[in-house]
């Protein structure tokens, strides 16, 4: 776990000046803020806040005595950040399962594209536990087999025999999404899908892949034949010629308890 965490911030080092190029991601980001809706003058958590696209949007609702911080892995994107945000976000490198913060601070935690990289009920007990009684969480998270572009990735891997377990079968559905918040002791206020149809077919599918092999569901291709490995990744670009990806995502906003 320790070993891919190092890969993934690595990863967003790498990705950073170019990730708000992004528009899926502004566009995630966009949803979850509106979702969220923070108050004036409330404080913000944002979990794996990259470079930011969320904070930034938040900490306009928020105003000027409202505070927004970000945490995330990795310093490149939260460089991109701290130069485009406004004075009343915070910035830190933390690790979503272990805040650096006391108890009941927060009114609002977001996590927007982030908890596929994370130990989705442990992050979420520490989420909880730094949030105010009555507090929201709002996330995104894709559907089962909901991103297209790693669906199709474990589609050219099978075909060489080498399976690839699907990364969001775990909250992959709301049915799934109301057991982790029982299980958490949080209450559920939404859950709704959320789609994007990119308008641009898929730009690099030979960089796309290269990227994919640094998360833990592409383990088996580290360890599989290395010709059947060419393979699957040649039958994968041939696949996504002309493929315009989509994402089929759940957008859930869950509260604490407030006590009687
Ligand atoms: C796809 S980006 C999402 C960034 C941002 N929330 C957005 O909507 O654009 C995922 C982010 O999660 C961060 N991340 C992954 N694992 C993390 C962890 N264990 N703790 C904190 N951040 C993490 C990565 O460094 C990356 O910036």
């Amino acid at each position: 776990m320790r070993r891919e965490r190092g890969r993934i911030g690595a990863e967003f080092d790498r990705r950073a000046a170019t990730y708000d190029n992004s528009a899926m991601h502004r566009w995630q980001a966009h949803e979850a803020v509106r979702l969220a809706a923070p108050r004036p003058n409330t404080w913000v958590l944002d979990v794996a806040t990259g470079t930011g696209l969320a904070a930034r949007e938040a900490a306009a609702l928020t105003g000027g005595d409202g505070r927004v911080v970000g945490v995330d892995l990795s310093p490149a994107m939260l460089r991109v950040a701290t130069e485009r945000s406004p004075g009343n976000c915070f910035y830190a490198v933390a690790d979503a399962h272990q805040l650096p913060f006391g108890t009941d601070n927060f009114d609002l935690v977001m996590c927007v594209a982030g908890l596929p990289y994370l130990d989705a009920p442990a992050a979420m007990r520490e989420w909880a536990r730094v949030a105010r009684p009555g507090a929201a969480i709002v996330f995104t998270v894709p559907r089962a087999e909901g991103v297209s572009v790693n669906h199709l990735m474990g589609r050219a891997a099978q075909a060489e025999g080498i399976d690839l377990p699907d990364l969001h079968a775990k909250l992959g559905t709301t049915h799934r999404l109301r057991e982790l918040a029982g299980s958490l002791g949080l209450e559920v206020e939404d859950i709704h899908r959320i789609v994007w149809e990119d308008p641009e077919p898929l730009d690099d599918p030979a960089e796309i892949w290269q990227r994919a092999l640094n998360y833990g569901f592409a383990e088996p291709l580290h360890t599989a034949d290395r010709a059947a490995r060419e393979r699957a990744r040649r039958r994968f670009i041939e696949q996504t010629e002309g493929h315009h990806p989509r994402q089929d995502l759940s957008l859930a906003r869950f509260t604490l308890p407030t006590p009687a």
